[in-house]
């Protein structure tokens, strides 16, 4: 760097070069929060099932004449997939990469990307993972290091002030609220349900299908850090976690307390009456509306596109179709990579 040769080393961070991977990026994604709370978050977060052992694990560049200087960092979560193919249906143990970030001072010298190709062959390797993922805007930096992009949709309903009119127009749907009771035996029926509905599904012989499993651990972690958030920002833990219709129709959601949205992890639909069921699930994202209305939150997002839920959406645009403003679902495109040993184990 100008003219200055710098030596890096890459490794697991060690317990002295953890606190500074999380100052580095909460500096990129934490802003909203001063340090000593984003080491309280990271410090809570590592308590919990999914990331204990080794389930969560911190990696980074640092500089070999300093080890205490941190220049790039990520980290990888354990994933569990579900993977259909014409040989059945088996786990898949992957992982998910996050908060990959490099110092300022540091950019453009190919750092992250060492960084990650060292991740990639430790998860190759003693990772003993088979699939990797991850999120993010940048489509062509991951594109570059071999990772492939899958298109990826998400629905934006706006909290509309006409929302307060219309939220009780299914009170004779007796709706149930869920809590943390309800998760593990919901995930744990959700995931039976999902291994059933590949098994059952035609697979074309040159693709396989790969499913994240909704597992309590990883539902459970992302209530985690909304509980974090919302005693830090409200002195106050959300307790409502979803919504169901007897045992017929689910979802459950997360609040994002940044982005002031409540998003759906997951939808279930089993309804018996056909005919009802686009107004079960309506009244079920009313449900979700509802819970928005107590966190002052201006958005619920959901990544399950399904004709289901479209026409439960449909449905409520109907309700309020004489209003203005109107109802407006938008979507997004997000990016959903796999790579590794995903790469050459599969061709699709
Ligand atoms: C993205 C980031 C990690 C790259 O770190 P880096 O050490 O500079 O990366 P490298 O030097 O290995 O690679 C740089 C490449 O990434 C590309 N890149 C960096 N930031 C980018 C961005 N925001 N959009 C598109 N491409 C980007 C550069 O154009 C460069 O490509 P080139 O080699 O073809 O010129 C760094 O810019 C960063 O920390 N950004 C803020 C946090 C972030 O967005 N992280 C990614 C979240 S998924």
């Amino acid at each position: 760097m100008n003219g200055i040769k710098i030596t890096v080393l890459f490794g697991e961070t060690t317990v002295e070069q953890q606190h500074e991977c999380y100052t580095l990026a909460a500096s990129a994604w934490g802003s909203y929060l001063d340090d000593d709370e984003v080491v309280a978050k990271e410090k809570y977060l590592r308590t919990q099932s999914l990331a204990r052992d080794g389930g969560c694990r911190t990696w980074c560049l640092y500089r070999q004449d300093d080890h205490s200087q941190v220049i790039s960092t990520c980290k990888t979560f354990r994933r569990d997939f579900l993977l259909g193919s014409t040989e059945g249906v088996s786990e898949a143990k992957g992982s998910c990469i996050t908060s990959v970030f490099t110092a300022l001072l540091y950019r453009g010298h190919g750092l992250a990307s060492y960084m990650l190709q060292n991740v990639a062959q430790w998860l190759d390797g003693p990772g003993d993972v088979v699939v990797s993922m991850l999120y993010s805007g940048i489509p062509h930096f991951y594109e570059n290091l071999g990772w492939t992009t899958l298109p990826n949709t998400e629905i934006i309903l706006s909290n509309n002030p006409w929302l307060q009119d219309v939220l009780d127009i299914y009170a004779d749907l007796k709706v149930r609220s869920l809590s943390d009771a309800d998760i593990k035996e919901l995930c744990a029926q959700d995931i039976g349900l999902l291994r059933a509905d590949i098994q059952f599904t035609d697979i074309n012989p040159k693709r396989s299908r790969l499913t994240i499993l909704p597992k309590a651990n990883l539902v459970r972690y992302q209530h985690a850090f909304a509980d974090f958030m919302g005693d830090l920002l409200h002195f106050n833990a959300p307790q409502n976690r979803g919504a169901a219709y007897e045992d017929q129709a689910r979802l459950y959601w997360y609040h994002d307390f940044r982005g002031r949205c409540l998003y759906i992890q997951r939808v279930h639909n089993a309804i018996q009456e056909e005919e009802r069921g686009p107004d079960i699930i309506a009244a079920l994202l009313l449900s979700a509306f509802r819970e928005t209305k107590g966190w002052n939150f201006t958005q619920v997002a959901t990544w399950d596109t399904s004709l289901d839920v479209r026409h439960a959406l449909d449905k409520l645009v109907r309700q309020v179709s004489s209003r203005d403003p109107c109802w407006r679902a938008t979507e997004r495109k997000e990016y959903l990579y796999t790579g590794g040993a995903a790469r050459r184990q599969w061709p699709t």
